[in-house]
């Protein structure tokens, strides 16, 4: 069984990623932290995938795992339980997905909207790949691909707490990456530009689409079919690298 955990799997570019892994026959961990009935729907989503191209052979195409990635032991708690229910399995694919936005001008930031972003952004990574890396080191043979943004890349006003998180993002990959890649482990780092999901809410998404040069928002399918290249073979010595997926907007 190749098993996927994707982080922040109930909704958005997550759950396109979960149902795009289901298709391809990975047993997906759906986590997610409060919205039981967005994930409920993207394991049926899933579910159907993996029907429609015969893949499941009548078992789940994978399961749900609540607990907030921001949270070091609550995420160690639900990786080691799942863990000591399935061995003999291991994680081979780590999608470090999941992200809020608390979008402020520094002037006016408070610290909450500061240390909430930076912990669910970026402590997360530290929280989930932790408990991965070493299996995905034994096994020689792992992937993991961190969701970022292109706030990380080019700093956006507004967002210093947000680009800072997705930044430090960036940078971790890239130093990961150079630690696990003599044991066939790759990193890599995806930074989309805007794409259409919650949360983009509230945003002018009519003005937004025509600074693109694309002249739209991606869509999350998009997202997850780079992501899902990411992590299959055919990548294997793409490493320590940032792909950008934001219809030219830099
Ligand atoms: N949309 C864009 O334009 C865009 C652009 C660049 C980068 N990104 C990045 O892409 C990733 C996914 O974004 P999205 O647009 O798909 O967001 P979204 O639609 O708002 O979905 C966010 C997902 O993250 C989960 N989540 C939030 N906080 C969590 C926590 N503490 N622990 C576990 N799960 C948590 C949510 O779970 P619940 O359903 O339980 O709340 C949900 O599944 C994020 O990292 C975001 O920064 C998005």
């Amino acid at each position: 069984m190749k098993v996927a955990l994707v982080t922040g799997g109930s909704r958005g570019i997550g759950r396109a990623v979960c149902v795009k892994f289901a298709a391809e026959g990975y047993h997906v961990l759906v986590n997610y932290v409060s919205n039981d009935a967005a994930a409920q729907e993207t394991l049926a989503q899933m579910q159907q995938a993996a029907d429609a191209r015969d893949l499941s052979g009548g078992s789940p195409a994978g399961e749900l795992l609540k607990f907030d990635v921001a949270d070091y032991e609550a995420t160690a708690n639900a990786i080691g339980d799942w863990q000591n229910a399935n061995p003999g399995e291991y994680i081979s694919v780590l999608v470090n997905n999941a992200g809020i936005r608390k979008d402020n001008l520094l002037l006016w930031m408070e610290p909450d909207e500061w240390y909430k972003v930076l912990r669910t952004n970026l402590d997360s990574f530290y929280n989930v790949s932790k408990q991965l890396i070493q299996p995905m080191v034994v096994h020689r043979g792992g992937r993991i691909i961190n969701v970022a943004s292109l706030s990380g890349l080019k700093g956006l006003p507004g967002q210093t707490n947000y680009s800072a998180a997705k930044g430090g993002l960036i940078a971790a990959t890239k130093a990961l990456a150079q630690e696990v890649a003599a044991r066939k482990v790759t990193v890599n780092a995806v930074a989309p530009g805007f794409i259409a999901t919650d949360m983009v809410d509230g945003l002018d998404t009519e003005e937004l689409a025509k600074t693109i040069p694309a002249r739209r928002f991606g869509k999350p399918e998009e997202v997850a079919e780079l992501v899902a290249f990411l992590a299959s073979d055919k990548a294997s010595y793409i490493n320590g690298e940032v792909i950008s997926i934001n219809g030219a907007i830099y």
